[in-house]
């Protein structure tokens, strides 16, 4: 995988808005798999300048939700949906027909899950995922020991990833769903590009981890070692507990050609 080192939070954010916006060059219509979070926020404020300064057209682009809570309605103001709305697809100017998502209402669950594999499979897969971490090593809310091969599905989150989620529910853990449907990490792999950003220093051993250790369930962002496209972008602060920090940012410096990531 390719490891990129950058001075801060913004740099990551305009590093990876870039890349987007050369996809969008290429592939107009081109799939976003879009995360929610903090973390994404300076990607998608990069981006949004982009577009205002007609430097990209997100006209066509489509939007894929990678996951969703059980249990709010979709209106509510931090549903998945609703974040995105407000995050992603207005500032971007993206309509709601372009935008692929779970029913994280639905009465069948697993039947929603499905469904919604098929649809992105149908709208010929995902071009660039964006995705977080969890302290945990989650990606998506694939929680550790999550099988690498799992599709779209109902998880039950840690405690952890709910006291760290509690700061989006006025910081009452009460308020956090207990369910939510994520993307799998089997699914996450078929996505053509993997683009995972991570930054603070509360993240340091999650990264180590993914980029470092061994591919293990435990740590279900290190499946991104399997996936042929998989870029990690870190601040310094994430990357602190980096045995190979100064090779990645040797390589990424002398890459051959420059092509951004
Ligand atoms: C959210 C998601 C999660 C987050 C992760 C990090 O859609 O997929 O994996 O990316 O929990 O969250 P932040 O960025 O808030 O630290």
């Amino acid at each position: 995988m390719e490891v990129v080192i950058v001075p801060d939070a913004a740099a990551g954010g305009e590093l990876i808005a870039e890349a987007m916006a050369q996809l969008l060059r290429r592939k107009p219509d081109a799939l976003l798999g879009v995360a929610t979070g903090s973390t994404p926020l300076p990607i998608y404020q990069a981006l949004t300048a982009k577009v205002r300064a007609g430097a990209v057209d997100t006209s066509r682009a489509r939007i894929a939700q990678l996951d969703e809570y059980v249990g709010l309605p979709a209106e509510h103001p931090e549903s998945y949906r609703s974040v995105l709305r407000r995050e992603v697809l207005e500032p971007l100017g993206i309509g709601i027909d372009a935008f692929l998502g779970p029913d994280g209402a639905a009465e069948d669950v697993r039947a929603a899950c499905q469904a919604y594999d098929a649809e992105l499979a149908r709208a010929g897969g995902v071009d660039l995922q964006l995705l977080g971490i969890g302290t945990d090593g989650h990606i998506g809310f694939n929680e550790p020991c999550s099988s690498l091969a799992s599709r779209t599905r109902i998880k039950t989150l840690t405690e952890q990833t709910r006291v760290d989620n509690a700061r989006f529910f006025d910081g009452d853990i009460a308020q956090v769903p207990h369910h939510v449907i994520t993307q799998g990490i089997g699914t996450i792999l078929e996505a053509r590009h993997l683009v995972l950003l991570a930054t603070g220093e509360g993240k340091a051993d999650a990264v180590a981890a993914t980029v470092e250790g061994p591919v293990a369930a435990v740590c279900p962002a290190s499946a991104l070692q399997l996936h042929p496209h998989a870029t990690v972008v870190v601040d310094e602060a994430a990357a602190s507990k980096l045995k190979h920090a100064d090779y990645f940012r040797y390589t990424f410096v002398n890459k051959p050609e420059w092509q951004g990531i």
